[in-house]
């Protein structure tokens, strides 16, 4: 408890200890210690007290740092749960694992299954699937109604039109500027300058897997262009 003294020069209202001069009326709203003064007027007896009540109100600094660490995991964890999806959002899509190849997907974004692929799909078939790095690529059937190792990307190495499939011709026409590609995708008419790039068709773990090619064009023993 702080020492304190009672001035009798003030006698009526007035309290004084090392905390300062105050009214009996101001002692409670001054510094919170506990202080407990006693004063006598005119026979009656006037009380000042403060309490320590204030000091317990305010936390520790232990009490402060695990408030904020809370605080800042709840804050955390709402913040990194947007982050995630928002980062991924920049990955390259449809990533195939090891190989580095992209699982092939049909026209309404399933993964290709390979066996389902050729219940539905006739022997010379060639049908559009979503390939590397989101390019439109021809899945081939062979006439032996096997799947064609190779996938034919359907680009137009002119100006970039989508080369659609012409069954009857047995060619890819392209409807921009009437380049034509055999099919296997070699140019055989401009002004394409170049063959169709080719992928590797793969099947790994039951589905289509695209692979980049990087050998040798079978198609005009030419280096690939597009690699
Ligand atoms: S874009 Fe195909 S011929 Fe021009």
């Amino acid at each position: 408890m702080a020492a304190s003294t009672f001035s009798s020069a003030t006698p009526s209202k007035l309290c004084s200890c090392k905390n300062g001069i105050f009214s009996s009326s101001q002692a409670i709203m001054l510094k919170p210690r506990s202080i407990h003064l006693v004063v006598k007027e005119n026979s009656r007896k006037i009380t000042c007290q403060a309490s320590t009540i204030a000091d317990d109100r305010v936390p520790d600094m232990e009490k402060r740092k695990l408030m904020n660490l809370l605080l800042l995991g709840a804050l955390s964890l709402p913040s990194a749960g947007m982050l995630g999806p928002y980062a991924t959002f920049f990955a390259p899509p449809g990533s195939g694992g090891d190989s580095g190849g992209t699982i092939a997907k049909d026209a309404i974004g399933n993964d290709v299954i390979a066996s389902q692929w050729l219940k539905t799909h006739n022997p010379g078939d060639r049908t559009l699937t979503q390939g590397l790095k989101g390019d439109p690529t021809y899945l081939v059937v062979e006439n032996d109604g096997t799947l064609a190792t190779f996938g034919i990307n359907a680009v137009c190495t002119h100006l970039g039109c989508v080369v659609p499939w012409n069954k009857a011709e047995n060619k890819f026409l392209c409807p921009c500027h009437g380049s034509q590609y055999n099919y296997q995708g070699k140019v055989v008419r401009g002004p394409a300058p170049l063959s169709l790039a080719l992928a590797h068709a793969d099947v790994d773990d039951g589905k289509v897997l695209f692979v980049p090619w990087v050998e040798t064009d079978f198609r005009t023993g030419d280096a690939p262009w597009w690699a």
